[in-house]
């Protein structure tokens, strides 16, 4: 939801060329959050100037557009210190077009200009107050208030720093929001903050840094609010309380330094890997090349610095290689994802699983009335795909919840729950609402995420990294597997000391060892796969049917197709087949049917004729070899033969190739389909 990338050199040369060329990598590896709009901001070549540029679509375009604007030789004169900022748009408030493009400006000189990832869930308010003193607005969106707001509160509070503004202007919005912001009148600095929504600070250095954590500054704000109904003609100011900082602590001050602030960690990778993640309400600002770490209130349990992190991430993780789409590059690291899934935590000689993440907490999970899966889209797929086995396994009550119907149904909770959530980017919105709920009515909290540092990763007790590997395509493909693998793995712990399930275990983890190159023998499908796509690209419609263990391949094979190809396609529970969807089938509405040896074999060969005797012509994933059940198929897909409980893995394959291969023939942009965006980050 919106990425936004700022960029400051302190005492290290840089032209406005350079600059613009970091901003603009910086955005596409951002892209993936959002790609309706885009905008950069700089200083103009006399410093006297803040210069923007915005275009509506994606980075490419706004690239083009800044070869235009900024060739003169007057941008490639190196700059001793300079900070830019940039924004790539999924549009919430207002359509995508130029005007409501970030950056934001406060005033026709722009004064202030900020970057904004989340929503101002009260801008209606700020917008009365600021219209009454004369503030005219120029775009639809909830971000403009806050940069005329900054600007409104400079005005009033002449003497006030730069960070002093933004921490007023943040005390007076809510909602979630990650913004950077640049201004004419405090050149050279930059001040970030976030609230619900991500934001990291990357620092470079020529030597190594002096410290690993920076200290937390506090003030003595209040937060008292401005009042939207105070006549703006009355002649009183509403004087704000004024922070103050205090703290026994130095911030990190160094000679020659950059920094980057960034929604995540793939924009900062290539050119630094020690970050700091901020938390909710941080105000991180650059003065005199100078970081620091505000915070307006200070809490009893709050830390008395931020930690500066190594990143583990590889450069070469975040690059398409020789790939088309990040999203196949991503279906064809699947065999090694899950073995990094897996790495260090199972040992197959011993068949023993030990998940660090949670161990200490295991006792108290056995104890717990409930386990409760929660999630979103692809997420909530795989807590339907792995619930079987958890009940098998731990012979507990397991729930599994989209995190929004949850939600929206104030579902009660316990403290002796366990609360499962399932997310790979770990910021979405929903999901993020809903630990929050758990935990405030005292359930333990387990994150399953793929990113470190993220929001559900820290606020959880406890949790499992799934270790796949930054995704950049917008479609989740090897989270989702690896999401599946590291639920079968708690359920395996959950199961050691049971002794009437151990063959069970036994065959589960010996299926896991052979998974990697099963998975690699169903890629080799890729072409016929294409085939199949070539068949099925111009049609309107694809039902995918299965039950059991597959019923979740269903209905993420679904999602994947609609998601990719724009095509209407719906996951159906055979068993359900006859209540209802039966109706939609004939000779002419392509069917994909999953139909394994597994305990609900027979089930699914009485629906397969079903379709059959109603014209049908299934195209049919079923296991090698089996003519039996191919020979009511039109057209077939085999898959190696594992047990039950891991087949999902294998049949979700040929379903991340499909759509992958119908999007491509239907020329539909495969890593950023429209109106789409990775992180979720708003509710
Ligand atoms: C579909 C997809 C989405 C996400 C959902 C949750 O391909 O990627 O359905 O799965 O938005 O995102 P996370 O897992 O980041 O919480």
């Amino acid at each position: 939801m919106c990425g936004i990338f700022a960029y400051l050199n302190y005492l290290t040369p840089k032209s406005r060329q350079e600059v613009l060329d970091l901003l603009v990598t910086g955005l596409k590896r951002l892209e993936y959050r959002g790609y309706d709009s885009t905008g950069v901001a700089i200083d103009s070549p006399d410093n006297k100037n803040i210069v923007m540029v915005k275009r509506t679509g994606k980075v490419k375009v706004l690239e083009e557009a800044i070869q235009e604007h900024f060739s003169g030789g007057e941008y490639s004169e190196p700059v001793l210190t300079h900070i830019g900022i940039a924004h790539t748009r999924w549009a919430t408030h207002g359509v995508p077009c130029e005007r409501n493009s970030h950056p934001h400006r406060s005033d026709e000189g722009n004064g202030f200009v900020v970057v904004h990832n989340g929503i101002i869930t009260n801008y209606n308010d700020v917008k009365t107050f600021l219209s009454k003193r004369g503030y005219e607005f120029e775009s639809d969106t909830d971000t403009e208030v806050f940069a005329k707001l900054v600007h409104h509160l400079w005005k009033t509070h002449p003497t006030y720093s730069f960070r002093e503004l933004v921490e007023q202007a943040i005390l007076q919005v809510e909602g979630a929001f990650a913004i950077a912001v640049k201004s004419k009148h405090f050149p050279g600095e930059c001040v970030a903050s976030r609230r619900s929504s991500p934001l990291l600070v990357g620092i470079k250095t020529k030597t190594r840094l002096a410290t690993d954590h920076i200290p937390i500054l506090y003030g003595k704000a209040d937060d008292k609010k401005l009042n939207p109904d105070q006549d703006a003609d009355s002649g009183k100011q509403q004087v704000l309380p004024r922070s103050e900082s205090t703290s026994e602590f130095m911030p990190l001050e160094e000679k020659e330094v950059e920094y980057f602030f960034a929604s995540d960690a793939s924009a900062v990778i290539e050119h630094t890997n020690r970050v700091i993640y901020l938390e909710d309400d941080d105000v991180a600002a650059v003065r005199d090349g100078t970081l620091s770490i505000h915070r307006l209130k200070k809490s009893l349990d709050d830390p008395h610095a931020r930690e500066i992190t190594t990143l583990k991430m590889e450069i070469q993780q975040i690059m398409k290689g020789n790939y088309d789409y990040f999203m196949q590059k991503e279906i064809f690291e699947q065999p090694d994802s899950v073995v990094n899934t897996m790495r260090g935590r199972v040992r197959f000689d011993g068949n023993a699983i030990v998940l660090g993440g949670i161990k200490d907490y295991i006792p108290e999970i056995k104890r717990c009335r409930r386990l409760m899966l929660i999630g979103c889209g692809t997420s909530y797929h795989s807590a339907v795909a792995t619930r079987q086995l958890l009940e098998e396994l731990t012979e507990l009550p397991v729930m599994v919840e989209l995190a929004s119907d949850f939600l929206d149904r104030n579902t009660p909770i316990f403290r002796d729950d366990v609360c499962f959530f399932i997310s790979q980017s770990g910021e979405t919105a929903d999901t993020l609402m809903a630990l929050r709920y758990c935990k405030q009515r005292g359930a333990l909290i387990v994150g399953i995420t793929n990113t470190v540092g993220s929001s559900i990763c820290r606020e959880s007790h406890c949790g499992v990294h799934i270790n796949a590997g930054p995704e950049i395509g917008v479609a989740s493909t090897k989270a989702y597997t690896s999401q599946f693998i590291s639920l079968v793995m708690f359920a395996l712990v959950m199961s050691e000391d049971r002794l009437s399930l151990q063959q069970r275990r036994l065959e589960i983890l010996q299926a896991l060892s052979k998974l990697a190159d099963q998975i690699r023998a169903v890629l080799k499908l890729d072409s016929k796969v294409q085939e199949l796509a070539k068949d099925l690209y111009q049609h309107k419609s694809l039902l995918i049917m299965g039950r059991g263990y597959n019923f979740a391949t269903c209905l993420e094979g679904a999602l994947k197709v609609k998601e990719l190809t724009y095509m209407h396609s719906e996951g159906i529970m055979a068993g359900e087949l006859k209540h209802g969807p039966l109706a939609l089938v004939d000779d002419s509405m392509p069917v994909l049917m999953i139909v394994l040896r597994d305990p609900v074999y027979v089930k699914c060969m009485n629906a397969l004729q079903q379709v059959t005797s109603r014209k049908g012509c299934p195209i049919i994933i079923c296991e090698e070899g089996d003519e039996e059940t191919q020979a009511f198929s039109s057209r077939h897909l085999e898959i190696p033969r594992t047990v039950d409980c891991l087949q999902g893995i294998l049949t979700v394959i040929p379903m991340q190739l499909l759509s992958y291969h119908i999007a491509v023939l239907r020329g539909c942009d495969v890593d950023c389909p429209r109106n789409l965006a990775k992180s979720v980050t708003v509710e």
